[in-house]
C-alpha cells in the first residue's frame, strides 16, 4: 500500500500518474476457542489462535468486552483485530474462569492423602502416608474394571491385572530393588519410591505388560482408546515425563471417574492430571 507517483510516456505524450494502492482485505482470524482458567491466573489470549494479514504491517490486536479473573464466571469476549488500512475483523469466544482446585493437605495424624477436588494425588510431590492402606484394590476400581474388561472381551481383547494394590512396604522391597538393579537416578525414572506410588492408593493397576511396545499391541491400542469410558486414564502418557515424573507406562491405568478421565482423555491427546490441576510431580 501507499502513493506511487511519476511521469510515464505513451505516445509521445508525458503523463504524470499518482496511484494510491489501498488495502481492503481484513486480517484472519483462526483456531479461536474458548479458553478456561483458574481465579487469578495469567491469560494469554493469543497463545492458540493464528491471526494472517496480507501485509507485514504491524495489526491493531484488542480483546473486546469485560472479564475479572478475580471472579469465576463465563465472560463472552471478542478479539478485534485491525491492520494499518482499517480492515478489521472480529471473532467471538467465551472466557471461563473456574474456581482455583483446593489441594487438601494430609491431617495432623498424616493418616489422610492430599487430595484435589476429591481426587486422591500420589505423585513425586505428594507423598501418600506410610500408613495409607486401603487394603487392595478398591471395589470402585474393581467394579469399573470389570465392566471395562467384560466390554474388551466382546472387542475379543483380554485385559489382565499384573500388578494392583501395592501397600508402602512392598514399595519398599520394590523401589531398593531397582535402586541396587539399576542406580537411583535411573530407577526415579520408572518405580516411584515408597509412599509416592499411585499403586498404594488401591486405585490404579498395570494391565497385561510391562513393557512400552504394549502400546502398539490390540489390548494397548484398545486400553489407550476406550478406558476413559470406565473412568481410567493412562497416567503416565508417551511424552510427559517431565510433567508426570515417570517414563511412558501405556499399561499403567488409574481410575479417575469417567467426567476427569474423559477430559483427560483430550480427544486421545492424553493431558495429566499435573497440568490439569496445575501441580508438580518432583522430588
Ligand atoms: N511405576 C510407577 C511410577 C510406580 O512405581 O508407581
Ligand atoms: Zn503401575
Amino acid at each position: 500500500t501507499g502513493i506511487y507517483q511519476g511521469n510515464f510516456n505513451h505516445k509521445n505524450k508525458t503523463y504524470y500518474v499518482k496511484l494510491k494502492v489501498i488495502d481492503k482485505i481484513p486480517p484472519t482470524i483462526d483456531n479461536v476457542k474458548d479458553i478456561e482458567i483458574y481465579k487469578e491466573e495469567k491469560i494469554d489470549f493469543y497463545k492458540d489462535i493464528t491471526i494472517k494479514d496480507n501485509s507485514k504491517d504491524e495489526l491493531k490486536k484488542e480483546i473486546e468486552g469485560d472479564y475479572n479473573t478475580g471472579k469465576v464466571g463465563t465472560y463472552n469476549l471478542k478479539y478485534v483485530i485491525t491492520d494499518k488500512s482499517g480492515n478489521k475483523t472480529e471473532k467471538e469466544f467465551k472466557l471461563n474462569i473456574k474456581e482455583k482446585p483446593v489441594v487438601k493437605s494430609n491431617n495432623e495424624n498424616n493418616v489422610k492423602p492430599y487430595t484435589i477436588n476429591g481426587i486422591i494425588i500420589a505423585n513425586k510431590s505428594y507423598a501418600l502416608p506410610s500408613s495409607y492402606n486401603p487394603g487392595g484394590l478398591t471395589s470402585e476400581f474393581m467394579n469399573n474394571f470389570n465392566n471395562m474388561s467384560n466390554a474388551a472381551k466382546n472387542d475379543g481383547i483380554n485385559l489382565r491385572i499384573i500388578s494392583g494394590f501395592r501397600s508402602y512396604q512392598t514399595q519398599v522391597t520394590l523401589y531398593n530393588r531397582y535402586v541396587n538393579r539399576d542406580g537411583k537416578a535411573a530407577a526415579d525414572r520408572y518405580s516411584a519410591r515408597p509412599g509416592h506410588s499411585e499403586h498404594q492408593t488401591g486405585l490404579a493397576a498395570d494391565i497385561n505388560s510391562l513393557e512400552q511396545s504394549f502400546e502398539n499391541t490390540n489390548e494397548g491400542k484398545w486400553l489407550n482408546n476406550n478406558c476413559y469410558k470406565y473412568g481410567f486414564i493412562i497416567r503416565y502418557p508417551k511424552g510427559k515425563e517431565n510433567i508426570t515424573g515417570y517414563m511412558f507406562e501405556p499399561w499403567h491405568i488409574r481410575y479417575v471417574g469417567v467426567d476427569l478421565a474423559t477430559n483427560l482423555y483430550n480427544n486421545g491427546n492424553w493431558l495429566t492430571l499435573e497440568e490439569y490441576f496445575k501441580i508438580d510431580s518432583k522430588y
